[in-house]
């Protein structure tokens, strides 16, 4: 058996950092891409457990699932840099993310006990729809529908950048790990995952975009009321729980969530698929409400939100002392007043019309 170790050795490629965090299928390290002249860059490298990359079938639909899933560049989606094998180990190196999962925001919301304010919520949710939007229509490199379907939206798998941008991770990953899964005996290791699964996927029926659908309302509720919807843990009650037993209201759980909320939350977690919205339409729906509100949910709002939540972990990419730089400039213009404003505006433009 070979260590993680060999792979740093092999042709200089990556220097692990640190680790992040060891699953079930795989560890994940914080490491650095290296190139000629001192280039390095900082990725996420999730190296496969080696009993899984023994697995010929796992092995296949993993290595089917991440070619799929490699063109999927989108603001919203952990992107995937390359896939690699050294001595039979399998890695992938993505976009490294800094900044809280979602399961760490509601541990660190359940232990201030404070709940997340719905627009916060919403935008959150907003921004999953439209990452799942992309790749449920994601035409590939020959023109057809590649039909990506995530299969594992949860907590864990959804990341927010210190700097307020939210990004889905681990797409169709779940495909090869529960189609199978060789340590599936082990009820531990889907543990996390089964109770965001929709009615179709918990029953191991076909799945497709609208599977996801459901996902995001699990998360959603969760995010709203900072208890997980679904909470059987033996598998045969969670079936129960999730195909048929009548749904708690949100807003008996928390009343102050509001009606057009519920309403959104209770069509993508209706039973039948074919009664969901898509993707788009979710998030369309959830924007709208967000636009309405008097404070509206933006990058700037949710970095100012994790701030104040992790203010020993926080770290943005830039230390300008304001939220973004974008913030400076319409801080910038509106000290100097609207009208000046507009006066450096056609300053610049007369400069680049006349030159
Ligand atoms: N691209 C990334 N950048 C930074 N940290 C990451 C990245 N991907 C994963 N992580 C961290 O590593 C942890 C483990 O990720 P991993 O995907 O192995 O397990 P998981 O997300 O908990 O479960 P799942 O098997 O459902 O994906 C995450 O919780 C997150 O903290
Ligand atoms: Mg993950």
């Amino acid at each position: 058996m070979h260590t993680d170790e060999h792979i740093l050795e092999y042709a200089g490629a990556f220097r692990l950092v640190r680790k992040i965090a060891q699953g079930g299928m795989a560890t994940v390290y914080e490491a650095e891409q290296l190139g000629p002249a001192g280039f390095a860059k900082r990725v996420a490298l999730k190296v496969i457990h080696p009993h899984y990359a023994k697995e010929k079938t796992w092995l296949q639909l993993f290595i089917d699932e991440a070619k799929l899933s490699a063109n999927l560049v989108h603001g919203n989606i952990v992107q995937i840099y390359q896939l690699g094998e050294v001595e039979g180990q399998y890695y992938m190196a993505m976009e490294y993310i800094k900044g809280p999962t979602l399961r760490m925001v509601i541990e660190r919301h359940r232990e201030l006990d404070r709940l997340i304010p719905p627009a916060i919520a919403a935008y959150i949710a907003s921004r999953v729809c439209r990452a799942l939007d992309f790749a449920h229509n994601f035409v590939g490199p020959g023109g057809n529908r590649l039909d990506i379907v995530h299969r594992d939206v949860s907590p864990n798998n959804i990341m927010a950048t210190w700097d307020g941008h939210i990004k889905l991770a681990d797409f169709g990953i779940a495909k090869a790990t529960t189609s199978t899964d060789p340590v599936a005996k082990s009820p531990a290791l889907m543990m996390g995952k089964k109770h965001y699964m929709s009615p179709e996927q918990i029953l191991a029926l076909d799945v497709d975009a609208r599977s996801d659908v459901f996902a995001v309302g699990v998360v959603l509720y969760e995010l709203l009321s900072l208890e997980p919807l679904f909470y059987e843990d033996a598998t045969e009650l969670l079936i129960d729980e999730v195909t048929w037993r009548p749904l708690r209201s949100i807003r008996e759980v928390v009343p102050s969530v509001p009606k057009a909320i519920e309403e959104v939350l209770m069509a993508a977690l209706e039973r039948d698929p074919a009664k969901r919205p898509t993707a788009a339409a979710m998030g369309k729906a959830l924007d709208r409400w967000c636009e309405a509100q008097a404070i509206v949910a933006t990058p700037d709002r949710l970095q100012e939100h994790l701030a104040a939540l992790f203010p020993a972990t926080y770290q943005p990419s830039t230390i300008s002392g304001e939220f973004t730089r974008f913030s400076n400039f319409q801080r910038g213009l509106r000290r100097r007043g609207d009208a000046n404003g507009r006066r450096f505006w056609q300053r610049l433009f007369a400069r680049i019309a006349s030159p």
